[in-house]
């Protein structure tokens, strides 16, 4: 029976970054709804083209598209035990369709960790965002540095920013969350494996809340 992980929170307030923690820490695959839609892009298919441009106006892909690329996820080997979800559910119609698909594999969610964080602080955290092109890695100008300026520490590939890490789209997306996605806290706050965490602090001080919030002990290095 699966045990999934979901991170809840407006763009930029650090999903990713945690879910990659938390991925690593439980040994379940990481899917984030966001990389599968930015692979798409890259290998330049006619969905990725479409996508690309939904993506860069900062609203979200259609719902029958992203809960058939979860399902088909859901399905694969290595998701058996659960995986931790970033960027999903993020509409009523995806929390609903999941809850479906993991009823129907005898799965649950074990947690739904929402991450909280003032906006001004979300639009700092997205402007330095850098990410590696080749693994994904998240890094910070400021506050989660490479080593090497442009260099990812972990695959040493070439660190960018995310087209839709600009002012403007930045605002739409926060938006687009407001009224799309904020409303899945009253979907989820009344359930026991709902968790809110605030994200201010450094990436390590969230973690621990995290681990915390789910009775986990913290593992050092
Ligand atoms: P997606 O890739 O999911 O983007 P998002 O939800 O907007 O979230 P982000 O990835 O921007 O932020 P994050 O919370 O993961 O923050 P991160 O850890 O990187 O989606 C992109 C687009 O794809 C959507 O707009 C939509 O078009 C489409 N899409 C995706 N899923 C979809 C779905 N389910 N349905 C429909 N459409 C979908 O951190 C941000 C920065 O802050 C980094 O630089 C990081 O280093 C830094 N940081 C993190 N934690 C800290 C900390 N504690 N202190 C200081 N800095 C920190």
């Amino acid at each position: 029976m699966g045990e999934h992980l979901i991170f809840l929170g407006p763009p930029g307030v650090g999903k990713g970054t945690q879910a990659q923690v938390l991925s690593r820490l439980l040994g379940l695959p990481h899917v984030s709804t966001g990389d599968m839609l930015r692979a798409s892009v890259s290998s330049g298919t006619a969905f990725g083209q479409r996508a690309k441009a939904v993506m860069e106006s900062g609203q979200l892909v259609g719902d029958e598209l992203i809960i058939g690329l979860v399902a088909e996820r859901l399905g694969m080997a290595d998701a058996r035990d659960g995986v931790v979800f970033d960027g999903f559910p993020r509409t009523m119609a995806q929390a609903q369709a999941l809850d479906d698909l993991l009823a129907r594999r005898g799965a649950r969610v074990r947690a739904v960790i929402h991450i909280d964080l003032p906006s001004e602080g979300i639009v700092e955290r997205l402007s330095g965002r850098r990410v590696c092109v080749q693994c994904g890695a998240i890094y910070h100008v400021k506050y989660q540095p490479s080593r090497v300026e442009g260099v990812c520490d972990l695959c040493g590939g070439r660190l960018v920013q995310r087209d839709d890490d600009q002012p403007e789209v930045i605002l739409k997306r926060l938006e687009v969350y407001a009224a799309e996605t904020a409303p899945l806290v009253a979907y989820y706050e009344r359930r026991p494996s709902y968790h809110r965490v605030t994200g201010e602090g450094d990436a390590e001080a969230v973690t621990s809340r995290i681990l915390a919030a789910l009775g986990i002990r913290a593992v050092h290095g």
